[in-house]
């Protein structure tokens, strides 16, 4: 009875608040990688991406396990096709199987939106696999045409940085000359299936490879005097979005300039070996930290000023089975034990209570103006301190989103925890 009550409630403001902000989705994405033994269970697992308030999460595989927990959260899914499958996905017979076995069976509960086809295939240099890449990426389009699901799904590939030639300034971005005979294709299949390229970058590994030359607070998004690029005029206070206007220019001169550009990994590593400049738990903080800030204020990049940053973070976990330096097994935003790798000031677990009215709740989600504190706290809703503040910052709707997302796939509804970014520097 009480809880229904409460329902009932949260459903009319989420109702109301819904039609003042239609659709605004500044949403991020996390990447669930598991190459390690001392992991959560995927039920476990559940709460920590909402506790980030993460919508969407990409897998290297199709985990069966995780694909099933996650069933009904309405938390969106990138599975992964592995490298080794490549070859096979030739084959119709054997494409049109691995997506009924991994993808369809796991439709419609949970919401797998795209595939991609092997990781960083093409910056392997292993001929082989790059000429099995774009076959693949066919054969598993083409079942899934066959199944009826083209439409819900889509197929990509994602790609290292490094297929870049030259990514500085951004207007001069272009790939790699030995790479633009086995790109050009794909691009041409992503125009015609409207799907995503999909792009890793990293702005922790120009820094490490060049620390006296390039400014640590440009990669960190710091405040900075930045760079502005000769050609475009265009300035940049960070270096991620250079990276992601080089790869617009590097397609705009192969003539993909309408192709969407993706974010599927990025990040930076709280622990590293001695040579690894900039691996440290303080950078790693706010890296991610200004990183889910600029994602919130659903800023767009100088050349892209009006798209939303489509954004992967890496990683959810620190993977402890990782091979190379010490950096990869530390990109986790938690420990094995679910606890946060540090403090990356998003705090989810913060409960909004049954005590107050709709419409002061209601105010406040849809009030972008600073309020005092005062005066949203005897709502329906009681909004904890660091609620209001990410509220009046540029960060409410995102807020609003997230509770919004949470009351859908609430299935007791009893508490409702939000996600609150707390922004750095204020
Ligand atoms: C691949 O080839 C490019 C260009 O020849 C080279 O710069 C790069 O280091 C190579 N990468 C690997 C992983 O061998
Ligand atoms: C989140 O907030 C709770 C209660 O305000 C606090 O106890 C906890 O330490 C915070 N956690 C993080 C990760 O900031």
């Amino acid at each position: 009875m009480e809880h229904s009550r409460f329902y009932y409630h949260v459903s009319l403001i989420l109702s109301i608040s819904g039609f003042v902000f239609p659709v605004m989705v500044g949403s991020i994405g996390i990447n669930y990688g598991q190459i390690a033994n001392n992991l959560p269970t995927p039920d476990n697992v559940i709460p920590l991406v909402k506790s980030i308030g993460a919508t969407k999460v990409k897998l290297y595989d199709a985990d069966p396990r995780v694909l099933k927990a996650f069933a009904n959260t309405g938390v969106e899914f990138i599975v992964g096709l592995g490298n080794e499958y490549l070859s096979k996905m030739r084959d119709p017979d054997k494409a049109q199987a691995w997506v009924k076995a991994n993808v369809q069976a796991y439709l419609p509960a949970t919401k797998i939106t795209c595939i991609t086809i092997g990781n960083e295939i093409l910056t392997f240099n292993d001929t082989s696999l790059t000429d099995n890449l774009l076959p693949a990426m066919q054969g598993i389009q083409t079942a899934l045409v066959n199944l009826g699901l083209d439409k819900q799904v889509s197929v990509t590939t994602a790609h290292s940085l490094a297929v870049l030639e030259v990514s500085f300034p951004p207007s001069a971005g272009s790939f790699r000359k030995d790479l633009v005979g086995s790109i050009t294709p794909i691009l041409n299949f992503h125009a015609k299936t409207n799907s995503p390229f999909l792009i890793n970058a990293y702005p922790f590994f120009a820094f490490k490879s060049n620390p006296k030359q390039v400014s640590l607070d440009f990669v960190l998004f710091q405040p900075n005097q930045g760079v502005v690029d000769p050609k475009s005029n265009f300035h940049y206070d960070n270096m991620l979005f250079a990276q992601i206007d080089a790869v617009y220019s590097a397609l705009a001169s192969l003539g993909y300039s309408k192709l969407p550009v993706h974010i599927s990994e990025t990040g930076w590593p709280s622990k590293g070996d001695e040579d690894e400049v900039g691996a440290t738990l303080e950078n790693a903080k706010k890296y991610n930290g200004n990183l889910f800030k600029t994602i919130c204020q659903r800023k767009g990049t100088p050349m892209r000023p009006n798209t939303d940053l489509n954004i992967y973070v890496f990683a959810l976990f620190n993977e402890n089975m990782k091979p190379g330096p010490t950096s990869e097994r530390n990109y986790g935003l938690f420990k094995p034990d679910g606890s946060p790798a540090y403090l990356l000031g998003i705090n989810g677990t913060d409960a909004i209570s049954t005590n107050s009215t709709p419409t002061t709740a209601t105010t406040t989600t849809t009030t972008p103006a600073p309020r005092s504190p005062e005066s949203t706290s005897t709502g329906y809703l009681s909004i904890s301190a660091a609620v209001k503040q990410a509220i009046q910052s540029n960060c409410f709707r995102f807020v609003h989103v997230w509770i919004y997302w949470k009351m859908e796939q609430l299935q007791r509804p009893t508490t409702v925890s939000i996600a609150v970014v707390e922004l750095p520097g204020l």
